[in-house]
């Protein structure tokens, strides 16, 4: 059978990532777009100069004709300006909305079957924006946050509990910026809750919450402390990874539950926008939209997230 095809938009940091990760796994072929010239090519030879090395047996290639992403699966679009410190997400939908229309266009055009997988920022706006100008079915078109964002909360829970962050599960939901929500009463560690071992740990409920408080707003903040760290650029390894566990629950047809920012139409409470969800992804991408009920914290902290993906995304109007 043939190997999977994944086009990678974008060869900057993530997309270098990307393509070194999709090739230590096998997942399939990769080819690397950029419009800058030498760049993807550059960083696939050395890519596939460590096949010997790693044992991975896929073809690894750069490209800056679109004609080059025919017959990709998956499409991931990190093509885009990255924050400087000091920036928000939302500075960038200027100059991330014109690179995005050419992008969407040219996935549009040469890969019409394909599923996409948008991490440009502002991501709610950018997927978005792919979604009008491919006019694919909404199961075909998703961003990538959520995973991300989870898996920041969960590191900062395992840290703080000094347990594996294998077990530690927790869920962030709504839109990537700073109003996203952590799902703090799910959250657990192979499903005892953490706001009880936190209670335990502390013996002292005021303490307990106020730590969790901190998780949450360093969650909701993480990509600007990277920013800021970095000093020019923002994070890259782990969008890649967590866009790839996407990539990976479709490729394999995994039913991974996973939270994707998704198109939601009556969910949720949702009508025509898309905001981060808990959805089921298999081989036919975003395959069911999971419903849960919020409590009136968490109902509250999502209703301020959704108003702020609408503005953000009727500003593009
Ligand atoms: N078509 C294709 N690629 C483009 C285009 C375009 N029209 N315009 C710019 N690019 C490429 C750049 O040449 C660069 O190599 O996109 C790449 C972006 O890479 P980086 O600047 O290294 O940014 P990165 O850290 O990878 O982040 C990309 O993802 O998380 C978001 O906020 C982040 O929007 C940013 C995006």
């Amino acid at each position: 059978m043939a190997r999977a095809k994944i086009a990678l938009i974008g060869g900057g940091q993530i997309g270098g990532v990307l393509a070194q990760l999709a090739a230590l796994r096998e997942l399939g072929d990769v080819v690397l777009f950029d419009i800058v010239e030498g760049l993807p090519q550059g960083k696939t030879l050395d890519i596939s100069e460590a096949s010997p090395v790693d044992g991975f047996d896929v073809k690894c290639e750069g490209a800056n004709d679109y004609s080059d992403i025919q017959g990709a699966n998956i499409v991931i679009v990190t093509a885009g300006l990255p924050r400087k410190p000091g920036m928000s997400r939302d500075d960038l939908i200027g100059v991330n909305s014109r690179i995005m229309t050419q992008v969407a266009e040219g996935i549009k055009v040469n890969a019409p079957d394909a599923f996409v997988i948008v991490i440009s920022n502002p991501l709610d706006a950018m997927v978005t924006l792919c979604q009008k100008i491919t006019g694919f079915p909404k199961n075909r078109v998703m961003g990538m946050a959520g995973v991300l964002d989870s898996a920041r909360f969960a590191t900062f829970i395992a840290w703080e509990l000094g347990v594996s962050v294998k077990d530690v599960s927790a869920m962030v939901l709504g839109g990537h910026g700073d109003t996203m929500v952590p799902i703090v009463r799910y959250a657990n560690v192979n499903g005892v809750p953490v706001m009880e071992l936190l209670e335990r740990k502390y013996n002292d409920v005021a303490k307990a919450r106020e730590i969790m408080d901190a998780m949450v707003k360093r969650t909701q903040g993480a990509g600007g402390e990277v920013v800021k760290l970095l000093g020019n650029g923002s994070a890259f390894y782990s969008p890649a990874s967590s866009a790839l566990a996407m990539a990976e629950a479709i490729l394999r047809d995994q039913k991974r539950l996973l939270p994707v920012c998704a198109l939601l139409e009556g969910e949720f409470g949702v009508d025509g926008y898309y905001v981060g969800v808990p959805c089921v992804l298999g081989a036919d991408g975003i395959e069911k939209i999971i419903e849960f009920s919020l409590d009136e914290t968490e109902q509250a902290m999502f209703d301020a997230s959704v108003a702020a993906v609408k503005e953000l995304v009727d500003s593009m109007a």
